[in-house]
């Protein structure tokens, strides 16, 4: 440490005398920016590799004058940069850590706000259906720019039938109580909650066992359908007078009463059953 400054001062002296000398001679005005280089390393190495709309610059349009003649040529954004609600967010360089690299992003863990300035239906998601994840910032979950974690980074998937990927089929990250599938769901994935359900309805002999989940409970997490959505007016309205719910005589719809194998009531009607839930 101790050395470093000292080397750090004697080169720092050596080129104030070789600086001095070019201003006094009236060399300053020649200074070019492909002198740069010739002491500064690091920078136009930066530029080079990652410098991104800044390479289409000069550093003398951001560094105007150097030491001694000017004591302070380093720029600020605004002096550029305006006319965009991103450009009225503080401290550039938290975020934009290298001006020579201003495409390497890095984020606090605590960020919402000035993500705000350019992405918008995230927070009107999370805003308008409120979950436990309204009230984690931005960054908590994406703590790289560009980049969005698996879920399961912070949850165990209900089941080992699932892996990371399977989460989406039911969840959306910014409103996650909003549970909604396509129809081509499988029902293993219920399974997970409703082994009740998936083993009555496999073991059922009756037609409904060949169904899913989710032809029947469509699209919205507890949907119910009713059994006339499917089968309409299925017998006369006399009987279903009589016997006003399907259920009285078929069961339930994961087990139904399933007569043509076991021995069959023909046409009388079936004793009655009361209606089993769960
Ligand atoms: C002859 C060597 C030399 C040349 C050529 C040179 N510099 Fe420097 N520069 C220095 C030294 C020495 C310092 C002071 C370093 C310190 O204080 O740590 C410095 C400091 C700087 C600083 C930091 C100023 C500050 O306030 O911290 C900037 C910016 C800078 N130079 C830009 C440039 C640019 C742009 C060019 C080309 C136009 C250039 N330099 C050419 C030697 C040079
Ligand atoms: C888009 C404007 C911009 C361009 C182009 C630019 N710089 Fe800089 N440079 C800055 C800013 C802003 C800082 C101050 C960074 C800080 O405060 O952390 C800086 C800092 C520096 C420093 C001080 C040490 C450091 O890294 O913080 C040096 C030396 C330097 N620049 C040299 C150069 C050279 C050489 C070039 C050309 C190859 C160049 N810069 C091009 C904006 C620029
Ligand atoms: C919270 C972090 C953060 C802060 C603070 C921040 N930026 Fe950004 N900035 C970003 C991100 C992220 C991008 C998008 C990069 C991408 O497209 O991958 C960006 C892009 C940019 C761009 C290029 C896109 C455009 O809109 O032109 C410029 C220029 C820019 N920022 C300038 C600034 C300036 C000037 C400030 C300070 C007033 C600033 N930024 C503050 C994160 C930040
Ligand atoms: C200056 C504007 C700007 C700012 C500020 C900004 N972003 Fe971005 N972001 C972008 C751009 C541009 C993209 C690329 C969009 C695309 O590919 O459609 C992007 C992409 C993303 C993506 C990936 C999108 C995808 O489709 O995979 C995520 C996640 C993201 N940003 C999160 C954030 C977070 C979190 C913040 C705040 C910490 C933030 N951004 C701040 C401009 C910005
Ligand atoms: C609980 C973690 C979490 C939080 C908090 C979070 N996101 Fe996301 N975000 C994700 C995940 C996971 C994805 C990927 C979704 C996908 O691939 O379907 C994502 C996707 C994105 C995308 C890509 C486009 C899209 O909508 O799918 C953007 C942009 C984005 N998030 C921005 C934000 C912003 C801005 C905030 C804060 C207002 C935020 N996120 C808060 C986890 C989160
Ligand atoms: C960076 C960590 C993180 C990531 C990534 C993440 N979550 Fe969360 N999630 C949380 C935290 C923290 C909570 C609140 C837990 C608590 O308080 O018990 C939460 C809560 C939830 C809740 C319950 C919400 C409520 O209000 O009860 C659901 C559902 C959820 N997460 C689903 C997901 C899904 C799906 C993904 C992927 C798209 C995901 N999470 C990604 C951190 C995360
Ligand atoms: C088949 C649909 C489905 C899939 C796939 C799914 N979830 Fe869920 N998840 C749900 C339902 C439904 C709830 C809400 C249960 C309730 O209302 O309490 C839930 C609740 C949650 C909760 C809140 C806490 C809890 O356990 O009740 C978290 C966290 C969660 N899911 C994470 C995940 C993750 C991580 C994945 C991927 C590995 C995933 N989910 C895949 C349907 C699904
Ligand atoms: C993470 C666990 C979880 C997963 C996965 C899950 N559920 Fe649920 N489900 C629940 C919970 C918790 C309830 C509420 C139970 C209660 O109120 O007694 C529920 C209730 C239901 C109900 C009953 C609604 C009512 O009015 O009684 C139906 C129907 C249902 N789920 C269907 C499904 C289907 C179909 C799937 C697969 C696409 C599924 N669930 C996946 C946890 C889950
Ligand atoms: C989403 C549509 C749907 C719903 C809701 C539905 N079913 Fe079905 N049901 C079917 C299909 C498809 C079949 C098979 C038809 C075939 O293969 O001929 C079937 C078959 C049946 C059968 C004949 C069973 C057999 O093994 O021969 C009965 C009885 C029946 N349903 C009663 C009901 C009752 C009672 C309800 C309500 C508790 C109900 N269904 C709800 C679609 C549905
Ligand atoms: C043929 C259509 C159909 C299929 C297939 C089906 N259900 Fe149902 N489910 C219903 C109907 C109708 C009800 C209302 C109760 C009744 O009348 O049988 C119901 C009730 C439920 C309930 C609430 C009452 C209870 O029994 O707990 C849950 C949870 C449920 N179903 C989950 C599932 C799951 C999980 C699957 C897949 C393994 C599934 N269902 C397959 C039609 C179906
Ligand atoms: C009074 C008892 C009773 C009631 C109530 C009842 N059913 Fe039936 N259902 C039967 C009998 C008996 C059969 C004939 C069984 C057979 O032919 O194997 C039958 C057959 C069916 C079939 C199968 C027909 C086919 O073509 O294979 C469907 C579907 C059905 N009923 C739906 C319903 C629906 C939906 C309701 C409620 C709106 C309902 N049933 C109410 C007794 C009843």
């Amino acid at each position: 440490m101790k050395r470093n400054e000292c080397i750090r001062m004697m080169l720092f002296l050596l080129t104030y005398a070789i600086l001095s000398l070019y201003s006094a001679s009236g060399w300053t005005a020649e200074l070019s920016s492909s002198d740069c280089v010739k002491c500064h390393a690091a920078q136009p190495a930066q530029i080079d590799a990652q410098g991104a709309r800044h390479k289409t610059i000069t550093c003398q349009d951001c560094h105007a004058g150097h030491r001694p003649a000017s004591k302070n040529n380093i720029p600020v954004c605004s002096q550029y940069h305006q006319g965009k609600p991103h450009f009225e967010t503080k401290g550039c360089l938290t975020c934009h850590t290298n001006p020579h690299t201003p495409l390497v992003i890095t984020f606090s863990s605590t960020l919402t706000e000035p993500c705000l300035t350019c992405h918008t239906p995230q927070i009107k998601q999370l805003r308008e259906n409120k979950s436990k994840h309204s009230a984690l910032y931005c960054t908590t979950c994406h703590s790289v720019h560009r980049q969005a974690p698996e879920c399961t980074k912070c949850h165990k998937p209900h089941s080992s039938d699932m892996a990371a990927a399977d989460c989406k089929k039911c969840h959306k990250a910014h409103m996650p109580k909003v549970v909604t599938y396509a129809s081509d769901t499988g029902s293993i994935y219920c399974a997970a909650c409703h082994s009740k359900a998936y083993n009555l309805l496999k073991e059922s002999k009756a037609k409904h066992a060949s169904l899913t989940c989710a032809t029947c409970h469509q699209e919205k997490h507890k949907m119910v359908p009713k059994c006339q959505d499917c089968h309409g007016e299925k017998h006369p309205a006399g009987i279903m007078a009589k016997f006003p719910r399907c259920g009285d005589c078929h069961n339930i719809a994961h087990d139904l009463n399933n007569w043509k194998t076991a021995s069959a009531p023909a046409a009388q009607a079936p004793k009655v059953t009361k209606k089993k839930r769960k």
